[in-house]
């Protein structure tokens, strides 16, 4: 793999074989097994010019776990505070020695042009509201793991879908992968060009899905919580108790309490939410080796 941009450029064998390696490094990680080396001397560059928790903690750990070196980078004390443009901080990380270039921006496009200015493999890590590939796979993976399976599966992602590049992401992966999508908010945040059914009334679709996927207002994108779509859209004990008995709730973080979900569902026996966490790191480690360990 020469690098993950978009997830849209992995055919259904490349991401179930994503899907499949992960599974394998999760089982290394639950068994505690000692760390690999599949990746001995080489450097990871993670360049986060957006805020990040689980993201960017997880690339550190999944590269520290295969045996790279990590090249951590803050915006804020770093020469882009001195007026160095991107494009010169990119010919410095790769002078400097990084094998791969781990990039979260807030601009659309960012990570696809980082790859032009180099020879050096980018992974999207999220860039404004267009993609964040990674999310997409360690979701497949957390479903796959719970469910047995990803074919046939009916999942509806829920909320602010026009400003998320994890929807954008997901649209992408799921059908590839035999998932059967709806996706459910307020019209005006709803695609309109998507091959998803559409609707914007969720207490019509909750007892049909496998996946309750729910996703955090994007107020730094444009995206407004208000009342009205916390009553219509927010998922609470109630709206949750219609789901059926195996059904889960999934969300990428970080979540917002009281909006677009409840404590109580947050924190219940349906929500996969800290699987998913725990599966960034495998994830990451399957998508680093594929770019960094030839075939
Ligand atoms: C998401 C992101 O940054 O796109 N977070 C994450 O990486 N898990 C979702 C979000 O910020 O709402």
């Amino acid at each position: 793999m020469k690098g993950l941009i978009s997830i849209g450029s992995l055919g259904r064998d490349d991401l179930e074989a994503l899907v499949r390696r992960s599974i394998e490094f999760r089982s290394r990680l639950d068994g505690h097994e000692p760390d690999g080396n599949e990746l001995a001397g080489r450097a990871v560059a993670n360049l986060f010019f957006e805020p990040s928790t689980r993201t960017r903690l997880s690339f550190h750990l999944a590269a520290r776990r295969l045996g790279a070196i990590v090249l951590p980078y803050d915006p804020a004390t770093s020469s882009s505070a001195k007026g160095e443009s991107l494009r010169d901080t990119i010919l410095t990380v790769a002078a400097v020695g990084a094998d791969v270039m781990v990039v979260r921006h807030s601009r659309n496009g960012v990570p696809e042009e980082i790859a032009g200015w180099s020879d050096r493999p980018v992974v999207n890590a999220g860039d404004g509201t267009n993609e964040h590939p990674t999310q997409a796979l360690l979701d497949a993976v957390t479903i796959k793991k719970r469910f047995g399976r990803l074919d046939g599966l009916r999942m509806a992602i829920v909320g602010d879908i026009a400003h998320s590049r994890v929807a954008n992401s997901l649209m992408k992966a799921m059908p590839t992968l035999g998932v059967d999508l709806t996706l459910v908010g307020p019209s005006n945040w709803l695609p309109a060009d998507t091959t998803a059914p559409t609707t914007d009334a969720i207490d019509d679709v909750l007892a049909g899905v496998d996946v309750l996927y729910l996703l955090r207002v994007q107020t730094e994108r444009g995206g407004e919580i208000t009342e009205r779509f916390v009553s219509e859209f927010g998922i609470d004990r109630s709206r949750a108790g219609r789901l059926r008995g195996e059904a889960v709730v999934m969300h990428p973080g970080p979540i917002n309490r009281g909006v677009e979900i409840s404590e109580e569902v947050a924190d219940g026996p349906r929500s996969l939410i800290l699987e998913q966490v725990a599966n960034g790191v495998p994830s990451r480690m399957a998508v680093l080796e594929a770019i960094l360990v030839p075939g």
